[in-house]
């Protein structure tokens, strides 16, 4: 069994998440998601708008996803690919070469486009211009 795995905070859950996990499941037969805390969140200045067990909640509700774990820090990635025997890494193409340090970890690495004109910021930013 090929095992494949993603990082990511995944707020406001939309469709260019779900082609990214769609596209990297392709990979293999079972992915994880490493979702980042709440508080690791807050450390790259981020914040997030559904805490982490929503978002967690809404992810494993996809059928191309088979595990949830914590991403709490940068640090953790060698160490899960050993854990959780991972055959292939994949993130979306705005991290290209940030992680190839994972190839010499026996795992292949790779990028994936990312959906054009969607983002979570972007979602946010529009809405406080939405008028109901
Ligand atoms: N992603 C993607 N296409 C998009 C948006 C995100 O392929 N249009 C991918 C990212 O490249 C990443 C994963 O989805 O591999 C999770 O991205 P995340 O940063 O959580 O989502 P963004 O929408 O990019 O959020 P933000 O605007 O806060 O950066």
């Amino acid at each position: 069994m090929k095992r494949v795995t993603t990082y990511g905070t995944f707020d406001l859950l939309h469709y260019g998440h779900i082609n990214l996990l769609r596209r990297t499941k392709k990979y293999g037969d079972y992915l994880i998601v490493a979702l980042s805390i709440d508080e690791f969140n807050n450390k790259k200045g981020k914040k997030s708008y559904f805490d982490y067990q929503k978002r967690k909640a809404l992810l494993e509700a996809i059928r191309y996803v088979d595990l949830v774990i914590p991403e709490n820090n940068w640090k953790q990635k060698i160490n899960d690919m050993h854990k959780y025997y991972i055959n292939t890494f994949a993130m979306g193409g705005d991290w290209k070469g940030k992680f190839d340090f994972l190839k010499s970890e026996g795992v292949d690495v790779v990028y994936l486009s990312r959906t054009p004109e969607i983002s979570t910021s972007k979602i946010k930013k529009d809405l406080k211009l939405f008028k109901q």
